[in-house]
């Protein structure tokens, strides 16, 4: 299929930041979107457009049964000029996953490359230039038909929005406090919690604010039979250094398989370190904070890369991690995977893709 581009007029071009320290996660976008249209059993009219408001009916289904999905990854800008992605296949795996889990039609993974390449092209220049910036790409898939009965939508629209970030938490590459949940969850096994649908944000929020008003940044999610075995934290896959081992749950259908947390498990086991998938009981964990044979505990995503956990709290009490500084491994993992990312570090496991 061919994908027209349409550019935005120069008098509508859309500010650039003048301060690339200073972004907001999510604020600012680029001056072109990619769009895509499902209608009669094909996806048709691709097309690179000026960013824009959309026109949706408000009978839309995605609006009513919530069938919508995205995806997040970035764009770095290397010394040399050019630009990178990380792992985008992932993404686009993913993407083709979820939209299979939601009963939506999936978007070849190799058109998916061929739209943010695209979009790429044109807005080149809304890449930020210095270290820890990047441009933020958000594939998303709505369900745009206008009904009201509870079924798989036969209309969707595909767009890819991007813009340029920072750091996702204001807290930068600093330790975050995390609270505990035993009363919610963020999805159970069964459900949706391994496919990257807008829906399984809806339900964290709830836990979220309360875990904020508390002071607390992000919430630890436990599994939703017995509240028991951790799951996630925040939006992110979590980690655990006991002694000289990193333990990481399994992916047993509700938590969602992050191209991060995959590259952690291989960065760390070509190190040589030993990388164990398996449940971990929230009891465990707090008897290694205790006992101190818990180093390291960190989250992973591709907002904010490494997020280091300082404290947690856990039925009213908060116990320190580690010294409640960023641990070695965190660090070590953090510099080896933005240094690849921005061309400073060897790339042997083909992550890198340019465009
Ligand atoms: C991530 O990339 O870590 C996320 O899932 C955050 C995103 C939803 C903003």
């Amino acid at each position: 299929m061919e994908i027209r581009v349409q550019p935005v007029a120069p008098d509508k071009r859309r500010p650039k930041p003048k301060d690339e320290s200073k972004l907001i996660f999510g604020r600012v976008f680029s001056d072109h979107m990619f769009m895509m249209d499902f209608r009669a059993g094909a996806w048709q009219d691709a097309r690179v457009v000026p960013y824009q408001i959309l026109g949706l009916d408000p009978a839309a289904m995605v609006l009513h049964y919530g069938q919508g999905i995205f995806e997040g990854l970035k764009g770095y800008r290397w010394p040399n000029g050019k630009i990178h992605l990380f792992r985008p296949e992932k993404n686009f795996e993913r993407f083709k996953r979820s939209a299979l889990r939601m009963c939506m039609p999936p978007v070849d993974v190799d058109f998916q490359f061929r739209a943010v390449e695209a979009l790429l092209k044109i807005d080149r220049d809304w890449v930020p230039h210095s270290l820890g910036s990047s441009l933020y790409i958000r594939p998303t898939m709505i369900a745009s038909e206008p009904h009201l009965g509870v079924r798989p939508a036969g209309e969707y629209l595909y767009y890819i929005i991007t813009g340029p970030v920072a750091a996702y938490y204001a807290e930068g590459f600093n330790p975050v406090k995390i609270y505990v949940s035993d009363e919610y969850v963020r999805a159970v096994r069964g459900g949706v919690g391994e496919a990257k649908t807008m829906a399984n944000y809806a339900s964290s929020l709830y836990a979220a604010e309360m875990a904020k008003k508390k002071g607390f940044t992000q919430v630890l999610w436990l599994d939703g039979i017995e509240r028991r075995f951790i799951e996630e934290v925040g939006t992110m896959n979590i980690f655990f250094r006991i002694k000289d081992e990193l333990v990481t749950p399994p992916l047993t259908g509700s938590i969602l398989p992050g191209v991060t947390r995959d590259s952690v498990i291989e960065l760390a086991r070509h190190w040589g370190i030993t990388v164990t998938e398996r449940p971990i009981s929230i009891d465990e964990v707090i008897d290694a904070v205790k006992s101190g044979n818990m180093k390291e505990i960190f989250g992973t995503g591709t907002a904010a890369v490494i997020s280091p956990v300082g404290e947690i709290s856990f039925k009213d009490k908060n116990h320190t991690v580690g010294n409640g500084g960023v641990g070695e491994w965190s660090h070590r993992l953090y510099d080896e995977i933005v240094g690849i990312q921005y061309g400073e570090k060897e790339d042997p496991f083909g992550w890198i893709y340019p465009v």
